[in-house]
């Protein structure tokens, strides 16, 4: 069954621990938290405290994406303050190894991610070391941006890259996935539903997981 990850990035943020609890209940496989640094890209979203007071809120998986620089920095900050899945750019990190292992050590699950213009060939030299790749569909920074449809040949060249190689890695696909996009995803070989918008937009939370995860198994 095609997981669901619903962003925080799109929740409101006043009543965050309810919000959590709402699409747990609905349904969510992970909770999706998007850190932004202001510097990787143009704004300025949450940090380690917040991952922290919402750990005890859901037995859900944090899935936390680091847009940060330097995210070697702040891998063990993470961590530490409940990560389960940590995925950093491979734009921003200059040893891409060592960062994925330093998530590791830390005993969180390591995923890569690529920028709609990085070519997922980038990728392959770090393949066999890491839990999840994912793949953006939008430009990092906002919730709400339309889906850029060139996308999904990368996931289908994942897709075919980890059965070629006998890999296990989760493909998960972030930006504008709604009902009209999830099925191209999860047809290409997508494992895991990044969504924001297109949950925490709408009044009734389950309804709205529903509705993508039968989207892309229609
Ligand atoms: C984009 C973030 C996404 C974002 C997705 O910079 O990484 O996780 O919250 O939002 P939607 O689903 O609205 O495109
Ligand atoms: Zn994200």
């Amino acid at each position: 069954m095609t997981k669901i990850a619903p962003s925080i990035l799109s929740a409101d943020f006043s009543k965050l621990g309810e919000e959590i609890k709402n699409v747990e209940k609905g349904g969510a496989d992970y909770i999706h938290v998007d850190v932004m640094d202001g510097h990787f890209v143009p704004n300025i979203t949450i940090g380690p405290l917040v991952v922290e007071a919402i750990k005890p809120v859901t037995d859900l998986p944090l899935d936390v994406h680091l847009m940060i620089q330097n995210p070697d920095a702040y891998i063990s900050a993470f961590a530490e303050a409940g990560a389960s899945i940590i995925t950093i750019h491979q734009e921003a990190a200059v040893h891409l190894h060592r960062s994925i292992q330093q998530i590791k050590d830390h005993g969180a699950k390591a995923g890569v991610v690529i920028n709609p213009a990085t070519p997922v060939e980038m990728l392959l030299p770090i393949l066999e070391e890491v839990d999840l790749v994912l793949i953006m569909t939008v430009n990092p920074g906002f919730g709400g941006q339309s889906f850029i449809n060139s996308m999904v040949g990368k996931i289908e060249q994942l897709a075919k890259w980890r059965q070629d190689k006998n890999l296990s890695f989760e493909i998960e696909v972030d930006g504008g996935v709604n009902v009209h996009t999830a099925r191209k995803c999860a047809q290409a070989g997508a494992d895991v539903l990044v969504a924001g918008s297109a949950i925490f937009n709408r009044s009734n939370r389950h309804e709205a997981i529903r509705e993508i995860r039968e989207a892309a198994e229609r």
